[in-house]
């Protein structure tokens, strides 16, 4: 089975993640049929998949997943044979910052609504629900312990408990009534079209901007870094091949903590750290991550392809040249990442 003659509704396909992958499946195969439901809220943006936006394949509808009848409406017009879900709210710091409403309704009443949807349609074949590592809770610094399937959920944020909520009714809805869902952990992912509040855009569009880089902490918090092409493959595979009822850890084993990505981009652009900024670190922020991906590897026959040193200086090199990109983007929204950017000025303050 592949994805030709088939048509995909994508939700969450004008953010980060959602437009790469729409831009995967549609240059991979020549008959599919990309359906793009979207809110657009601040981090989603049709600039991101203008490259594709004249393509017959292609269709756009903007709505909330949070909105059932509509959810309803774009599964009865499309009829859709493969269903992945994207939209989300997805930035930690707003989570804890006074807007975790939002994420209950996106993260948890948006999965509700289109678990139902893939319910009453019958038709489906696979639903993707794309979550994330942060469910799993945080790992010590310097163990070698890593999150498998079998982790039990210990979220510290409300963005990671949202997702937890929506990644538990998947498993329900697989329980009580088999739908064919699958449900992916990834580790944290960087590339092109990212919303620069997430630490590598952030930091290069503030060195673009001349700007210091503001470090949470002691800045040793560590992530495990994919690119998001390597995470689009993986899945593209658990629509084709998951096993409804799944769940899969997708990373690349490139343990790295926020200080080395700080210098890797202070180095590229020729600074020192007398550009780094320590402030106030953030509650509940998770020490460490560490996917193990051992599974989607054996089951379903996926590996990262990119070189983590070659596409994280090529993603740099993306951001230097969509200067265009990054002014249509601001346009919607005051500054990037206004927490963080809060605790420079307020370390002015104190000095
Ligand atoms: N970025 C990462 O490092 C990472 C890692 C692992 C998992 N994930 C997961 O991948 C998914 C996509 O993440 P991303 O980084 O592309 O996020 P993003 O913030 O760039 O994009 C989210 C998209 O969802 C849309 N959206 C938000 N609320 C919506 C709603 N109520 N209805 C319809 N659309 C809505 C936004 O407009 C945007 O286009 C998320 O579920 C996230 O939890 C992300």
């Amino acid at each position: 089975m592949d994805l030709n003659r088939k048509t995909v509704l994508v939700f969450g396909g004008a953010g980060f993640i959602g437009s790469n992958f729409i831009r995967l499946i549609l240059s991979k195969y020549p008959k599919v049929k990309a359906v793009n439901f979207d809110k657009l809220t601040y981090s989603g943006n049709l600039e991101n998949v203008k490259d594709v936006s004249k393509d017959k394949r292609y269709s756009f509808s903007k709505g909330d997943i949070a909105d059932q009848k509509h959810v309803r409406s774009v599964f009865s017009e499309y009829k859709p044979d493969f269903v992945i879900n994207f939209a989300a709210e997805t930035h930690v710091d707003r989570s804890v910052h006074g807007e975790a409403l939002e994420f209950v309704r996106t993260n948890v009443e948006g999965v509700f609504n289109i678990l139902e949807s893939v319910k009453e349609s019958k038709k489906i074949l696979k639903y993707v629900e794309v979550s994330t590592d942060e469910v799993f809770g945080s790992l010590p610094l310097g163990s070698k312990q890593k999150f498998e399937e079998t982790t039990v959920f210990a979220p510290n944020t409300p963005y990671a408990a949202t997702k937890a909520g929506g990644d538990l009714l998947c498993r329900s809805y697989f329980s009580t009534w088999k739908i064919p869902v699958v449900v992916t952990h990834c580790s944290n992912n960087y590339g092109p079209n990212q919303y620069p509040e997430k630490l590598i855009p952030f930091c290069i569009t503030r060195m673009m901007e001349n700007k210091k880089l503001p470090i949470y902490g002691d800045g040793k918090n560590v992530r495990d870094w994919i690119y998001v092409m390597d995470h689009c493959r993986a899945l593209e595979l658990c629509l084709i091949r998951g096993i409804p009822g799944e769940t899969y850890g997708i990373g690349a084993d490139t343990e790295l903590d926020n200080l080395t990505i700080a210098r890797m981009i202070l180095s590229y652009f020729k600074r020192n750290d007398s550009h780094l900024e320590f402030v106030a670190d953030r509650p509940g922020h998770d020490r460490r991550y560490a996917i193990d991906s051992s599974k989607i590897r054996r089951e379903l026959g996926w590996v990262p392809e990119y070189d983590f040193e070659k596409a994280f200086r090529e993603t740099i090199g993306w951001y230097l040249s969509n200067e265009k990109w990054l002014r249509a983007i601001r346009k919607k929204t005051s500054g990037f990442n206004t927490h963080i950017t809060q605790k420079i000025k307020r370390n002015k303050k104190i000095k």
